[in-house]
């Protein structure tokens, strides 16, 4: 069964360590997620944006594979299936009468008074349907999905507003991460993440987590950090993998052995970085 974001997330806030948001794209990927956390005895966000959901056929076929594979697998770790960036309350209502038993409500971009009154009305949807909601504050820098922005960060007594007002399970508080690769090392807001934190007592999340070395991970774990999402390194090793398979073996043509060692080292990634964010064996 899937179960939501909360217990999950205030168990990390309470342990210092963080859960990982993976986003998905396709079944092998989805496979490949879930093993690792198995393995790793680890729970697990599997994050779906828009865009991979209408790739992948729209928000039911996402929650139904995965709620299949969760049975097929024999998954007894916990598993929160997750709408990543969701951009309106009706994309948000989708996802959960689909299934998903978790959502962003990204209105980071409209005005505070205006995210907060967008935000309130999804929280009551999702917890009258007993799902989880993450808002945004400030900006994520770069670009995701074809939409691109510049960094701006989350003001310490908007956050507070919106955890109060809209009761949020989690807050994605912007202070410097950006979407896709870094150039150089990031720069994150450590001073005002920590005010934040202390001032919310909620879990935040740290968007653009591929590329952030572990020193500043641990930081921002310590600093109240219970969710990183993970989207790019995935996307990375998964066509370095397939494209050395490709290069090595000019007569594959089986689609199967071609992605193979694509799903092989989305396996090896996402348990690694489970170990790095401390949420192995805390399932
Ligand atoms: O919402 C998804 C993430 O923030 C992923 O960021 O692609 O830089 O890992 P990333
Ligand atoms: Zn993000």
């Amino acid at each position: 069964r899937l179960v939501s974001m909360t217990e999950m997330l205030n168990k990390a806030l309470e342990g210092k360590y963080a859960v990982g948001q993976f986003n998905i794209n396709n079944l092998e990927w989805t496979q490949a997620a879930l093993e690792a956390a198995q393995a790793e005895n680890s729970p697990i966000i599997l994050g779906v944006s828009e865009g991979a959901a209408k790739y992948m056929g729209g928000h039911l076929v996402v929650s139904s594979m995965v709620n299949a594979l969760l049975e097929t697998m024999d998954i007894t770790v916990p598993v929160a299936l997750h709408l990543d960036h969701g951009s309106s309350y009706d994309s948000c209502k989708s996802a959960i009468d689909a299934g998903y038993s978790s959502v962003m409500i990204d209105m980071s971009h409209y005005p505070i008074d205006e995210n907060i009154e967008n935000t309130k009305k999804v929280v009551d949807y999702a917890h009258s349907k007993g799902a989880s909601v993450e808002a945004e504050i400030g900006t994520v820098g770069g670009t995701e999905d074809g939409v691109t922005g510049g960094v701006q960060y989350a003001d310490a007594q908007e956050s507070l507003r919106m955890v109060l007002e809209a009761k949020v399970d989690a807050l994605a508080a912007a202070l410097g991460s950006v979407h896709g690769p870094y150039s150089g090392e990031p720069k994150l807001g450590f001073k005002e993440m920590k005010e934040i934190s202390d001032l919310t007592h909620t879990p935040l999340v740290l968007h653009g987590g591929s590329g952030i070395p572990k020193h500043q991970i641990e930081k921002a774990i310590e600093y109240g950090h219970s969710k990183i999402n993970v989207n790019t390194e995935l996307q990375q090793v998964w066509t370095k993998a397939v494209r050395e398979k490709l290069a090595a073996d000019a007569d594959v043509y089986d689609p199967r052995k071609v992605i193979a060692p694509g799903k092989e080292a989305i396996v090896e990634t996402v348990r690694k970085t489970m170990n790095i964010f401390g949420s192995s064996n805390k399932a």
